[in-house]
């Protein structure tokens, strides 16, 4: 373009941003003129108006204005063709675009857009986006081998020691296919890994990675750094920045984050540095092929990325400034007004928005105010940022929030803020740039993120989680329900079903995850899966999600079809249920039995599992404690009942039965009672450290006191041990026990200093006694059965006391009432012996012959038959009634408290089993031999198989899926033939898919016919033009 025709241009862009008023109503205009002109177009334009109008206005702006400068120009060009190339530039969207900006220009401008401007511009645009060399639509055509080239080998240099990346993925899972627990282990972590990518493309941290010699750097960032080593450029600190965000560069996502990254970094730097290690680390990554159009492309790819650089670095900070000190400055009343101008604006924009925001008038408040946080902050510490918008982007993706709002919702966000701060163009420029970032992160990580799995989780519908999976290799099926990646951060969309409360579908996804499909070659379960990705899974189940764990424990387990020898095969797939990964006791029959629910226990899988960890590591450890209990028990029975009646028999030496009480005695404070209070201390002090507390009386109290009955034994023995020992009466007979008394001698209990406290020492006595014994009915979970029988004694002793308090409370009426009328028989004078009697006539201790002193007073003895018919025919009968009806009830249960009570046990006692000892239990079950589903048919590892007699689970059809075909762990498994369902969705669901297949088989079909007609006349002409060929010779 001739020098006088660029300035004619350049004077007409400068009169059509006069004419606009300011540069930001300008880059509307341009904007509105394009987008108006072509609609088929504006679904390309993803990014909000406001934004992308900036964006656009910048782009032009620069090109214009280097229009003297042909080199600057070209550079220009080149880094927008760089940034258009993921979007299909054709020559009538080129036309378009040209067209609608010269029609714009004309309009505002009239005469003052000269014939040379509007050729100018014309030239320009064909320049800017036409096939000549360098418009953007020949770059895209141009350098499509060479997206090509780099695409390939930026996974060849992350491919492991130079694999292919799909032959190593298919490598891993043949090794799993071996089906050796470890190995599908670390195929979960492999592929998580590879799901994660950036996890081996990045550098794990900031610092540089340290490489020994000995370690081939495998990973393009490995071998990055070993050569930054080698070249001595290893303390350049922004080329790590550069090289974590790299990865998103080679696909082509953007450079704002990297620039972003770079602007922190203080000191000069040199982008060649970093194209020279670039290149000598590719080279070494991708030495097959590797050739002159390598260089060329990856040369190619970073010169724009450094001009792109170039331009945004240094603009950056003040940018973020800006923003920063204005929100920083923002007081609640104007961010709340500015929360209600941005929804009112959105909602009129966007009314269908409405149904995603329903939340309070605070809670959106809330959101915007995360979002102005949000703007500065990606200034601030973009790494983190990044990481925390892909976490945020995946929980849009769960609350199912389509992209097309982002665009609408941005742009109401923008202008909002322009409204408010009068149109501050440095500020809303900042701050557009900022959100339209975190807009598009949050874009692509939904759009990453919106598999197929989430959307039906979305739907809560279990038959769009089978659809969805229909087309998932086999291979990757468990995953694509446990694990969606998106850059660093991930998201579970199982648990996501779960705590969004999507039930229909979190049962789909477990009961997919746990059934077993087979191939000829291999074996598929998700178990290993599940529980490696949410080992915590049964926690979660158990709080937030019950109904599941019934589904769960279903799919654990597997009965043969077949019978021998009047026995079935049964395999429980325990493992992950009894030890964590790093071979601890797991937590999954503690939380099983915080559910406090008796029917669960009793499920096949959990009671095999509840004996076998009983009878195998917890009975010895239990019965050794209560062997000590039993022992401290006799002891004191010895030293409190037995040994003092020892003292009446003449022919004893009393001297040697006070000493033996003594010794006993001494024994019960030294040793019973000391373990009692270092037990309850650390009982304590663990319950003050958690919080565990809970309020009785307004007294702090560890919960377990209030929880639980043995903990609450417990330390009122403790207390009532201590008490007995401050009042001792041996202790307060030790210096006295010399004297004219009986029983005088060494250690006697009975001196005169002693006569106050003897009664209450026996009634602490007594109550020691009771709390022993109480103790020691945790012996019944030792018997199922005598455990069962115990449990339903005390369910059943509410009722007891219930009728027992009623009674006491007629005999107290009763008892007051008879005592008013004068001349009573001896046994009612006063009140209490008036209630003695009726106590007796209630539990039929009263003599027979006494009635008759009834005969002389017969007020009294209608009172005596009222009392009779009250108490003992209606109050015991109803008893009798209540007791059969709550131990109908109980006794259904009763077997599962008497497990839940063993679990319970269990969970008390894991603590204090030796490590060894719980390996070694753990060895001897060779969960890691897979179990036979059949003769000869080897199976799956992971748990125990037991025999079952045949008629206790009749089973006719065999739980495992089994597919023929391909066996290729790439494939999905092979449609299976769905229940017929008579629901008008499903109906229309399936005339939908019948239909679309008819139409495949037409095009098909079409294409067939077209091909055919396409050959049949070429071979015509051939053949007429040999034809011909022939008459001319
Ligand atoms: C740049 C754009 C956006 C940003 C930065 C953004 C940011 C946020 C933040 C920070 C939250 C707070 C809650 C959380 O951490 O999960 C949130 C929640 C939410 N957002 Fe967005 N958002 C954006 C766009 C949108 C759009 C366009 C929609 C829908 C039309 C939307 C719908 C929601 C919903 C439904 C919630 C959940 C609120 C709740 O459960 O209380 N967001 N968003």
């Amino acid at each position: 373009m001739s020098k006088e025709q660029a300035t004619e241009v350049q004077d007409a862009w400068k009169a059509f941003l006069e004419s606009a008023g300011s540069e930001d109503a300008a880059a509307e205009g341009l904007f509105n003129a394009f987008y108006e002109a072509a609609p088929a177009l504006q679904p390309l334009f993803k990014t909000s108006r406001a934004v992308l109008s900036g964006m656009f206005f910048r782009g032009i702006q620069q090109i214009v204005m280097s229009l003297r400068n042909g080199k600057q120009a070209r550079a220009f060009v080149e880094v927008l063709g760089f940034r258009h190339l993921e979007i299909e530039v054709t020559s009538p969207r080129v036309s378009a675009f040209r067209e609608s900006i010269l029609d714009l220009f004309q309009a505002e401008l009239g005469d003052r857009f000269s014939t040379l401007a509007f050729e100018g511009f014309r030239k320009m645009l064909n320049y800017v986006g036409g096939g000549s060399v360098l418009g953007l639509v020949f770059i895209r055509e141009h350098f499509k081998d060479r997206l090509r080239i780099l695409s390939t080998s930026w996974a060849v240099a992350n491919s492991t020691a130079g694999q292919e990346p799909e032959e190593e993925e298919e490598m891993a899972t043949m090794k799993s296919n071996s089906q050796e627990p470890s190995q599908s282990q670390s195929q979960t972590q492999r592929s998580s890994l590879e799901h994660d990518g950036q996890a081996a493309k990045q550098p794990a941290n900031n610092t540089k990675l340290n490489i020994g010699a000995q370690n081939v750097p495998a990973t393009f960032s490995d071998m990055f750094c070993f050569n930054a080593a080698v070249m001595g450029l290893d303390d350049r600190l922004w080329m790590y920045e550069v090289l974590k965000s790299f990865d998103a560069v080679v696909r082509n996502e953007e450079c704002n984050v990297i620039s972003l990254r770079m602007a922190k970094i203080p000191g000069v730097i040199h982008l060649n540095d970093f194209k020279a290690i670039m290149m000598a680390s590719l080279r070494s990554l991708v030495p097959k092929g590797w050739d002159q159009h390598h260089e060329e492309a990856w040369i190619w790819l970073w010169s724009n990325v450094e001009q792109i650089l170039q331009q945004e670095v240094g603009k950056l900070a003040p940018r973020g400034r800006l923003v920063s000190r204005y929100v920083g400055s923002m007081e609640q009343d104007s961010e709340e007004k500015l929360s209600k101008m941005i929804y009112q604006k959105f909602f009129g924009v966007a009314p269908e928005g409405q149904d995603f925001f329903k939340q309070s008038a605070s809670r959106l408040n809330f959101i915007v105010h995360q979002i102005f946080q949000i703007t500065v902050q990606i200034y601030q510490d973009p790494p983190r940022m990044v990481d925390e918008l892909s976490a945020l982007g995946l929980r849009h993706v769960g609350y199912g929030i389509p992209t097309v709002f982002f665009g609408p919702f941005v742009s109401c966000v923008i202008e909002s803020v322009k409204e408010i701060t009068n149109n501050d163009q440095a500020l809303c420029d900042a701050f557009a740039w900022s959100l339209g970032l975190v807009s598009q992160i949050l874009m692509r990580t939904i759009d990453e993120g919106s598999t197929l799995v989430m959307k039906a989780i979305n739907m809560n519908s279990a038959r769009h989680i089978i659809r969805a999976l229909s087309d998932t290799p086999r291979k990757r099926r468990a995953m694509a329900m446990l694990k969606v990646t998106v850059g660093t951060q991930s998201i579970s969309p199982l648990l996501w079903a779960i705590q969004s409360g999507s039930m229909e579908a979190a049962q789909a996804i477990v009961q997919d995850l746990l059934t077993i499909r087979a191939d000829r070659d291999r074996y598929y379960f998700g178990a290993d899966d599940l529980f490696t990705r949410h080992p915590d899974i049964i926690q979660v189940i158990t709080t937030e999600a019950r109904p599941l764990i019934r589904v769960l424990l279903d799919r654990l387990l597997w009965r043969s079809r077949l019978v021998v020898a009047g026995h079935r095969r049964v395999n429980i797939y325990l493992q992950h249920l009894l030890v964590t990964a790093d071979g601890q006791f797991a937590d999954a029959l503690c939380w099983v039995s915080k559910m406090k629910d008796p029917t669960i226990v009793t499920h096949t899988v959990l009671e095999r599992l509840t004996d076998l960890v009983w009878n195998k590591v917890i009975y010895l450890p239990f019965l050794l404690s209560k062997v000590w209990l039993l022992f401290s028990l006799m002891v004191f029975l010895f030293s409190q009942s037995i040994l003092k009646n020892f003292l009446q028999a003449e022919s004893i030496d009393h001297q040697v039965v006070r000493i033996t009480t003594f010794v006993c005695r001494a024994f019960v404070y030294m040793a019973s009672m000391t373990e009692l209070i270092y037990s309850q201390s650390k009982v304590a002090i663990k319950a003050i450290r958690t919080r565990d507390l809970t309020r009785l009386f307004q007294i702090p109290l560890p919960s377990k006191y209030v929880t639980d009955w043995r903990e609450a034994v417990s330390i009122t023995l403790t207390l009532i041990l201590i008490c007995m020992f401050m009042v001792e009466p041996i202790l307060f007979c030790l210096e006295h026990f010399e004297g004219d008394f009986e029983g005088a001698g060494r250690f006697t209990a009975q001196c005169p200093q002693a006569a106050d406290v003897q009664d209450f020492y026996s009634i602490l006595s007594m109550f020691g006694m009771f709390c022993y014994f109480a103790l020691l009915v945790d012996f019944s979970a030792l018997f199922i059965p005598l455990s069962a029988f115990v449990l339903t004694a005390g369910r059943l002793l509410p009722d007891l006391l219930l009728s027992l308090s009623a009674a006491i409370f007629c005999v107290i009426v009763f008892g007051t009432a008879v005592t008013v009328s004068q001349g009573n028989p001896a046994d009612f004078r006063d009140v209490f012996s008036a209630m003695m009697t009726l106590f007796q006539i209630s539990v039929g201790m009263y003599p027979q012959q006494n009635f008759i002193q009834l005969e002389h007073s017969r007020w009294l003895l209608v009172m005596c038959v009222g009392f009779v018919v009250l108490v003992v025919i209606f109050l015991f009968n109803l008893l009798i009634a209540q007791l059969i009806g709550s131990h109908a009830t109980v006794y259904r249960t009763v077997v599962g408290l008497a497990r839940l009570n063993r679990m319970a046990v269990i969970c008390d006692s894991m603590p204090s089993v030796r490590q060894k000892v719980f390996r070694n239990f753990i060895q001897s079950l060779r969960l890691d031999h897979r179990m036979e589903f059949g003769e000869g048919d080897i199976g799956l590892p992971g748990g125990i198989q037991v025999l079952e007699p045949a008629g206790l689970h009749p089973t006719y059809e065999d739980s495992i899926h089994r597919y023929g075909g391909s066996t290729s762990p790439n494939m999905p498994w092979p449609e299976e033939d769905e229940e017929v369902s008579n629901s008008i969705e499903d109906r229309i669901d399936n005339i939908t898919r019948i239909f679309k297949k008819a139409l495949k088989r037409m095009h098909l079909q079409e294409g067939k016919r077209s091909r055919s007609s396409r050959s049949s006349t070429s071979d015509s002409s051939i053949n007429d033009s040999s034809q011909s060929s022939i008459t001319s010779s």
